[in-house]
């Protein structure tokens, strides 16, 4: 069975995120969106909530599954026995910081192989911060995110 992790902070997860998950989903057998713990990004979610949205948003995709980690993401996928992490390249500038991570889970785990999925062009510019400003200046983020995700960012801002 050819397992891949999806690894990254999905605070929250957006379109984007669901493309690369369900492209990614066509390549392997199993796919385990893995969000990390990020306490030094401050996460507007709960690691909680960011797996209930995400578990939300790809209830559809049977072959998903969803655990969190907070380690080092090459010990996690030996943990899970996923044999591939997968990554979305949205614009030029996210290369060389892939690129960086990339070369060190190499030289740490040079078993584990990395694949880049490009986003399409409509997600290219997409991150979750900028769906969190716009969603807190109380613009429609509605094209960007999952149903669930819209939901929730409204009643956070709306108990902010
Ligand atoms: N669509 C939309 N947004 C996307 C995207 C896509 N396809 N791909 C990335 N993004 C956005 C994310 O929303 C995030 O936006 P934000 O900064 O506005 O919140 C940004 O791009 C960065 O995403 P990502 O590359 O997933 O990084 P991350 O910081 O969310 O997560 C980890 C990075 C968790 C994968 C990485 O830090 C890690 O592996 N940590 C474990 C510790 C470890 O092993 N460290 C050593 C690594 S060598």
């Amino acid at each position: 069975m050819k397992r891949a992790l999806i690894p990254g902070t999905f605070d929250p997860i957006t379109s984007g995120h669901f493309d690369v998950i369900a492209r990614a989903s066509q390549l392997f057998d199993e796919i385990i969106v893995a969000p990390a713990a990020s306490i030094k990004k401050s996460p507007l979610f709960t690691l909680e909530q960011r797996v209930a949205l995400i578990e939300e948003a790809t209830r559809d995709l049977p072959c998903v599954k969803v655990a969190s980690f907070d380690g080092l993401l090459v010990d996690f996928a030996k943990e899970m026995g996923a044999t591939a992490v997968v990554k979305g390249l949205r614009a030029i500038t996210d290369f060389e910081y892939e690129f960086q991570m990339t070369a060190m889970n190499y030289q740490l785990s040079p078993e584990l192989e990395t694949v880049f999925i490009m986003s399409p062009p409509q997600y290219m510019y997409l991150s979750s911060s900028i769906v969190r400003e716009i969603a807190q200046m109380g613009g429609n983020v509605e094209q960007f995110v999952p149903a669930c995700v819209n939901r929730a960012l409204k009643e956070k801002y709306a108990t902010k």
